[in-house]
């Protein structure tokens, strides 16, 4: 959740405000879980044999109590009964280890959830933490002292709990929010759509200036393929990659991309465009010049700056992986494979979408170990498939990661691949997506799907776009 000390303390404190725990009785008179319940069920679960089954007689957790006097209300009484008493440990009816206060004032007491009489309020081993931890203990004591900074604290953190995976605030549908940018929002400045002119004018000048096809076609992938749609943070807009973390990603190839960037901000700058917009297009003219195709581009992308780029937590987006590429940090204890199916889920590709783009970047020449790359690279077309799908060769591992094809007839190394790229003939469904991209007749269908497949990796953090 990317949250830190100061906003779990305050989280932990601030929920415990509320509610109590739930563990009256044996867990072992709870029943199945929904799922695991007898079909007649219908859908309900957990179902209780103990007393009523609700109310006092309730197990959830099957830890005991309430953590304040006042459970219904917002106040201070979590951190005064957590740093003003003596805790033991104890266990709750179910038998879960639970503390209780020692020499409990009367005022202390919390009702009882029927109003039926009184119970011992109680603290779970991990709010104990935020007692006995030096760190937490030091954050505690400003807030115990300051009931307003912890309010304020809760409230933000609380706020950023349940709007932190949403995306930019432009995606906010009701206007109740703050108007205040917080860095998780991983905020960008607005950008400025390019008329069709200026776009292609850029397009070519990006093709006239020396970079290769595999470095624009690279640096936008690399550009837009940190978007993960669990959280909708990362992607090409805002041009993150030109920053820290992103700038040093082995994955990135931090010299090359340091080339190519030095090159687009010129371009940018004389063509009054944004960085992220000249990435994009850059891909989009070594997509042109591989393909003889003209590939339309969205633009109006924004500059973030490394001021508003929370580096900490845009280092968990790092792709430890990446199979488009054919790049891998090590060898993993997860196959090559299901790490590519892991970043094609968070890129919101379908499988055919996946097959195109890897059987696109191949014949342009991408693999970060030069693995799988069985032409010149200075074609988009349907090569790859036909050369995966070749019959007069076997293949034999090589290695954790790498294979090698000998002609059957003469026994002659012909090439060689990864994992990733001979799953598209070894998996049934793969397999059958590169028979169809494969044929003689679906050279235009593949081009065609590799663009469309390319520009809705390029668009998935427009949410301006695609709302
Ligand atoms: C270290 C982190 C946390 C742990 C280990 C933890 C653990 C628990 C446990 C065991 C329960 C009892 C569930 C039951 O028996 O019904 C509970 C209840 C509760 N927790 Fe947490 N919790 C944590 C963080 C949070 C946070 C961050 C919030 C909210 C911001 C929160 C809000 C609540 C509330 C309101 C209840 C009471 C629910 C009710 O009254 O039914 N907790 N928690």
């Amino acid at each position: 959740m990317a949250m830190n000390d100061e906003e779990t303390f305050a989280l932990v404190a601030g929920g415990h405000t509320f509610g109590k725990a739930h563990g009256n009785g044996p867990a072992s008179a709870v029943g199945a879980e929904p799922e695991g319940a007898p079909i007649e069920a219908q859908g309900f679960g957990w179902e209780s044999s103990h007393g009523t089954g609700k109310g006092v007689d309730t197990i959830t957790s099957g830890i005991e109590g309430p953590w304040t006097a006042n459970p219904t209300k917002w106040d201070m009484g979590y951190l005064e009964l957590l740093y003003n008493y003596e805790w033991e440990l104890t266990k709750s009816p179910a038998g879960a280890h639970i503390w209780h206060p020692v020499d409990l004032a009367e005022e202390h007491m919390a009702p009882e959830v029927d109003g039926s009489g009184k119970v011992t309020p109680m603290m779970t081993t991990a709010d104990m933490a935020l007692k006995m931890d030096p760190a937490y203990r030091a954050i505690g004591d400003k807030f115990v002292n300051d009931p307003e900074a912890f309010g304020e604290a809760f409230a933000k953190a609380w706020f950023k709990l349940l709007h932190r995976d949403m995306g930019p605030k432009t995606n906010y549908a009701a206007g109740d929010y703050p108007e205040a940018d917080y860095i998780w929002q991983d905020p960008i400045p607005a950008g400025k759509a390019l008329s069709d002119s200026q776009a292609s004018a850029i397009k070519s000048a990006i093709k006239d200036s020396g970079l290769s096809l595999q470095e624009m076609v690279e640096t936008a992938w690399a550009s837009a393929s940190s978007f993960r749609g669990s959280d909708k943070r990362g992607g090409a807009n805002g041009a993150r990659i030109r920053l820290a973390p992103m700038n040093g990603w082995a994955v990135n190839k931090p010299d090359q991309l340091s080339k190519v960037l030095g090159i687009y901000d010129a371009i940018a700058s004389s063509h009054n465009a944004s960085v992220a917009d000249v990435i994009v297009l850059g891909g989009a003219a070594g997509i042109e010049m591989a393909s003889g195709q003209t590939v339309a581009v969205s633009t109006g992308r924004g500059d973030a700056t490394q001021e508003h780029t929370d580096v900490e937590s845009f280092a968990h987006l790092e792709a430890r992986a990446d199979g488009f590429r054919n790049y891998s940090e090590t060898v993993f204890a997860v196959s090559p494979e299901e790490m590519m199916l892991d970043k094609a889920q968070l890129l919101q590709l379908t499988p055919a979408e996946m097959t195109v783009l890897v059987g696109g970047m191949r014949a342009m020449g991408i693999s970060a170990t030069g693995a799988g790359i069985w032409s010149d690279g200075t074609k988009l077309d349907n090569s790859w498939f036909k050369t995966l799908l070749d019959m007069s060769v076997s293949w034999t591992a090589t290695g954790a990661n790498s294979y090698e094809a000998k002609d059957r007839s003469t026994g002659e190394v012909v090439r060689n691949a990864s994992r990733i790229d001979l799953v598209f003939g070894s998996n049934s469904e793969l397999r059958a997506l590169a028979e169809v991209y494969a044929q003689d007749d679906n050279g235009d269908k593949f081009v065609s799907d590799f663009i469309a497949a390319w520009n809705k990796v390029m668009d998935l953090d427009r949410f301006d776009l695609n709302s």
